[in-house]
């Protein structure tokens, strides 16, 4: 059993913060995958929860135990690094074994478990091979297994995968999400990648400059973002964001700008004009020669095999729309789209929080002046 409990932990180098008062609760079982851009905290902070690095303030909890300043050997853990740091002298069953050697667990118990683990990730007829004999996929699953053989209540993998090409990324993904269900162990997973976030994560924490925006679901994150930040994150090709303004007109609310004009199926005959950062994904928006939410001119269109984007210009802004192939337009083209009101997100220009359209469409506060 591994439940984490990361209770305001930050991490400062000199003057700078790379984590900044970060909480996150992983329950017993979870694939719980740390996800932001580069530099955004996510290895300080795995590397905290390993015990390689000290916080500087905050406190981490393994099933209700402090461990903030155990010895990494001492909690019940074990790390998989973006670099496999095998030992390029021991074989592959001398590489798995190594936790246990250290350990000093009988002979006959450790060719059980490196005999069982092999089996578990079909590493069983390279057990006497060196490291330098194996493909990168090999050495990664060796990696794993030597994490494996101690039966850790959870483990903690940074950027296992970036070292892999993409077929066998793809193939070690499915691998990791099968090992996950067999295993029932905690996962805690760094990645920039959102597809391995996407794919793998039964819950997603994304990170920026080293703090969590969101915690959830990649339901969750990707249907209902938190913020602007999340909203343009995820989704390849992000989502279109746009300053616009959210108004009541003809008895309904629409979010007008430079070249749009949609819908919020939302009746109301006063308020609004409130500036907003408004949000439609590529995949939402809908060719429709009648549409008015967005009008422009195709200025390029992208074949991707299935699908096409096609990216428009709409007044000051360019925006992208993922259309199944052939989508019948060309550069050049006057060209209009429809939304469903249900797939355009508000976010607080200032603050870049989610809004509703009630939000949107609020008073705002007087001013006090004194
Ligand atoms: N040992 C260190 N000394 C100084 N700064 C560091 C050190 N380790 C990490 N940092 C800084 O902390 C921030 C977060 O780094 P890191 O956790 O490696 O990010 P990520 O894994 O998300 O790419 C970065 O700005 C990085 O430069
Ligand atoms: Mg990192």
């Amino acid at each position: 059993m591994a439940r984490l409990h990361i209770d305001t932990v930050s991490k400062t180098y000199g003057a700078d913060y790379a984590v900044r008062e970060v909480s996150l609760d992983i329950a017993d079982g979870e694939f719980m995958v740390l996800l932001g851009p580069s530099g955004c905290g996510k290895s300080t902070l795995l590397r905290m929860i390993a015990g390689l690095e000290q916080p500087t303030s905050g406190r981490i909890r393994l099933d209700g135990n402090d461990i903030t300043e155990a010895a990494p050997q001492r909690r019940d853990l074990a790390m998989v690094f973006q670099s496999y740091a095998l030992y390029p002298h021991l074989t592959v069953a001398k590489n798995i074994g190594f936790p246990l050697r250290a350990r000093r667990r009988s002979r006959a118990h450790i060719a059980e478990r490196v005999a069982e683990v092999a089996r578990t990730l079909e590493l069983s007829a390279l057990l006497e091979r060196r490291p330098g004999a194996l493909s990168g996929g090999q050495r990664q699953r060796v990696a794993l297994a030597r994490a494996m053989v101690r039966d850790p209540g959870a483990f903690l993998m940074d950027e296992p995968l970036s070292n892999l090409d993409a077929k066998l990324r793809s193939a070690t993904r499915a691998e990791l999400i099968a090992l996950h269900r067999r295993l029932g162990a905690t996962f805690l997973y760094v990645t920039h990648d959102q597809v391995e976030a996407m794919t793998m994560a039964t819950r997603i924490a994304l990170l920026d400059a080293g703090r969590v925006e969101q915690v959830g679901t990649p339901e969750e994150l990707y249907d209902r973002p938190r913020t602007a930040f999340v909203a343009g994150f995820l989704g390849s090709p992000p989502m279109n964001l746009f300053p616009a303004v959210v108004t009541a007109r003809d008895g309904g609310l629409r979010v007008l700008s430079d070249g749009i004009d949609a819908d919020l199926d939302i009746t109301a005959d006063s308020g609004g004009d409130t500036a907003v950062l408004a949000g439609i994904r590529p995949e939402r928006l809908r060719l429709d020669a009648a549409g008015s939410a967005v009008r422009g001119r195709v200025r390029m269109v992208e074949n991707l095999g299935s699908e096409e984007l096609v990216h428009v210009v709409a007044g000051a802004h360019t925006l992208c729309a993922r259309l199944p192939r052939p989508a019948g337009v060309r550069t050049g083209d006057d060209v209009a789209f429809r939304v469903d009101p249900a797939h355009i997100h508000l976010f607080d220009p200032a603050s870049g929080l989610r809004l509703t359209w009630q939000d949107a469409v609020a008073p705002r506060p007087a001013v006090l002046v004194p």
